[in-house]
């Protein structure tokens, strides 16, 4: 393996058109943030460059919405953002944001420069304009009649009734929703970078050099490169962003996925004007991105070729992307206020923000999909935090100060049970170590909070309150060896847990921390002072959360009753029409995007008899097709058999349509045999 000098450490930049949420957190910048203090604590050269993401549609139609401008909007946001960071104790060397200056020029250069080395195409393509207003409109600008369910309303991109996706084309009797006029075709020029020319270096450079990079973003970054790269376009007929920096282009901004990573560069430019080069063009530089799956394309494939096309810059080393963090079993969602806020969280538990950071990390959606619960934030402070770890601390340290008026006591000659306990944690840096620099953070923190759970079964074990009553030697014995494994905790928790790190340093009256000490137990001293001791962690009652789930209740109560309506149910069928259908149950053993069709998955089912091949148009329901291998699902067996793409489809895979329009697979609740009838 490459030996680095120093980390550079992205994390996306949030769109600044809403606070961030919970999922923001566990997706992103808890794992960063974990990540950039542990290799501080090791004493490594590290840097961790966030900000906002201030362009792109959503915000000037937020702007339009409430009568201001879209500054007004991103002010407002990225300093909530900013700020719910802060206090979250996300330690970000810089947190800039894109509509800077500094961002807008280096952006623009680099638009520049690979304009003038002539790495992009330019294309000329027919695009709606509003000839009142003058302008062309972004997709989500035109609204018309879906082609597909024919409700009104359905956005240029998307019909938000039956979830099919669109192009403003496909729209029945368009209008443009700023004037409602209806907008005529007209001829406008934009710029692609052509990533069809960089598809072959990329292949090589992730599917053969970068095999080790996390299962899920491997598989993506595959099926696209399998799929074959198209040209993108990097520009926008729009009024807010950064203007293209080229003659003629009047009325054109970079497009937002163009900018926004370039202020990763802006950002780390800010922080250091004189040094930037060195994190941004050394080959001695490790580059890693922090972002959700739904970036992974941006950073493994955009970004890079727009890097390499530049020609000076270093290519990220690792992308550890998660998958998303539901909510209570449903998606996050910001329109339908489906979140905790990080800003009314820090409102509603003052001081508890290392409970939501453990927790998430807990949860990490890191493999797959995960789901926050409140009775599991409850359950996970109270029988973790609270009965083990604080616990822990809080005997170990009364007990001190009980007979030993608070000195570090003498250790004694250790026994059999000492020295197995002393070797349980002694690997424990080594284990923590080969976790995180693998991007397993949920297993890291299980580690530190088996550090805790050791101290905690010695202390049960040994118990120096009845040995204070015979024998002071054991007594002072067992709680030198406890201080020590507090302290240890100390350290080991830090990257997760920084402000009862903190708290608990302060207690041990430790002057600093070195990741290097880990696994020592010699940190603290025979006749050290330590301070009294305080209560790291409360319990959380049950009213709390409950208040918590109601909140959430309400929401979703407010949101039926303003949105869905099920459809009218169809005229009855005789049992023998139903006894037609033969439906069975099968599991997916391969799944993947149908080229050149944006809706169709192709799947390999075992059936039980043989196997067969399906076609189905749930594509744009599974951006990750992967989530859906080993799946069992229920499938259509005797549907007439036909072509899609050229490929024979046996059958009809059978999806739920949510709300939202959005199809999900129907699975049985436990696992049968493949071939088995459903009826
Ligand atoms: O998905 C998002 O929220 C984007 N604003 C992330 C941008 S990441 C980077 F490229 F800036
Ligand atoms: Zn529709």
């Amino acid at each position: 393996m490459k030996e680095f000098k120093r980390t550079l450490v992205t994390t996306a930049l949030p769109y600044a058109n809403g606070p961030v949420h919970i999922g923001h957190l566990a997706g992103v910048y808890v794992p960063a943030d974990v990540y950039v203090r542990y290799l501080r604590l090791k004493g490594e050269e590290v840097l961790m460059i966030g900000g906002s993401d201030e362009h792109g549609v959503p915000i000037t139609i937020r702007a339009k919405k409430e009568g201001v401008t879209p500054q007004d909007i991103v002010d407002r946001y990225h300093t909530i953002i900013k700020d719910s960071f802060k206090e979250f104790g996300i330690s970000f060397d810089v947190y800039s944001r894109t509509s800077s200056k500094m961002h807008h020029q280096t952006a623009s250069d680099f638009f520049k420069t690979l304009y003038d080395k002539g790495e992009f195409i330019e294309q000329t393509s027919e695009q709606y304009y509003d000839e009142e207003a003058q302008q062309f409109l972004a997709d989500r600008y035109i609204t018309g009649e879906c082609p597909h369910c024919h409700a009104e309303g359905a956005y240029g991109d998307q019909c938000e009734k039956c979830g099919t996706s669109l192009s403003p084309l496909d729209l029945i009797n368009p209008k443009s929703t700023i004037s409602g006029s209806t907008p005529v075709l007209k001829q406008t020029k934009h710029w692609y970078l052509p990533l069809d020319k960089h598809e072959a270096w990329q292949k090589e450079w992730i599917l053969e050099q970068h095999k080790e990079w996390k299962a899920n973003v491997y598989g993506q970054c595959k099926s696209w490169l399998d799929m074959g790269l198209q040209p993108r376009a990097v520009s926008r007929d729009l009024d807010w962003g950064i203007p293209v920096p080229v003659e003629g282009a009047e009325g054109k901004v970079l497009y937002v996925w163009f900018d926004a990573p370039i202020g990763y560069i802006s950002n780390t430019k800010e922080l250091l004007p004189d040094s930037w080069e060195k994190w941004w063009k050394d080959q001695d530089t490790r580059m890693i991105h922090f972002i959700g799956k739904d970036n992974i394309v941006f950073h493994c494939i955009v970004f890079p070729a727009m890097l390499k096309a530049e020609g000076s810059y270093i290519l990220p080393d690792n992308v550890p992307a998660n998958e998303f963090l539901n909510l209570e079993g449903d998606k996050i969602s910001t329109s339908r206020n489906w979140a905790v806020w990080l800003h009314e969280y820090l409102q509603e538990f003052p001081g508890k923000q290392d409970v939501l950071r453990y927790v998430l990390t807990a949860n990490a959606p890191e493999t797959k999909d995960n789901d926050f619960t409140w009775k599991d934030f409850q359950a996970r402070n109270n029988n973790e935090l609270v009965a083990v770890y604080g616990n822990f601390i809080n005997r170990a340290l009364v007990l001190t100060h009980k007979y030993f008026d608070g000195k570090v006591p003498a250790c004694g000659e250790l026994n059999e049970y000492d020295q197995a306990t002393l070797k349980e944690f002694a690997d424990v840096k080594q284990q923590v170590e080969k976790l995180l620099d693998t991007f397993k953070f949920r297993d890291a923190q299980k580690e530190a909070m088996n550090l805790a759970r050791i101290g905690n079964k010695y202390l049960a074990d040994t118990e120096p309150w009845k040995t204070a009553k015979t024998d002071m030697e054991r007594t002072a014995t067992i709680l030198h060896l406890s201080l020590q494994i507090a302290a240890n905790l100390a350290i080991a928790f830090e990257p997760f847990l920084p402000f009862s790190s903190e708290k608990l340093r302060k207690m041990l009256a430790m002057s600093s921390f070195s990741w290097n000490d880990l696994g020592k137990v010699d940190l603290l001293p025979e006749g050290h002072q330590i301070n009294p001791a305080e209560l790291l962690f409360e319990k959380i009652e049950d009213s709390v959360v409950e208040a918590q789930v109601q909140k959430l209740l309400d929401t979703k109560k407010a949101n039926e009753a303003n949105s869905f309506t099920p459809e009218a149910i169809k005229e009855n069928v005789p049992f023998e029409d139903f006894c037609k259908l033969d439906m069975r149950v099968g599991t997916v053993l391969e799944c993947t995007k149908v080229p050149k069709a944006d809706k169709l998955l192709q799947f390999k089912i075992d059936d039980g008899m043989g196997g067969r091949t399906i076609v189905s148009g749930i594509a744009q329901s599974y951006p990750d097709p992967q989530v859906l291998v080993g799946k069992q699902v229920c499938f259509v067996a005797n549907f007439e058999p036909r072509k899609l793409k050229g490929i024979m489809s046996e059958g009809m895979i059978i999806s739920a349509v949510d709300a939202d329009g959005r199809l999900v697979v129907i699975s049985p609740s436990d696992v049968v045999k493949n071939g088995v009838n459903v009826g």
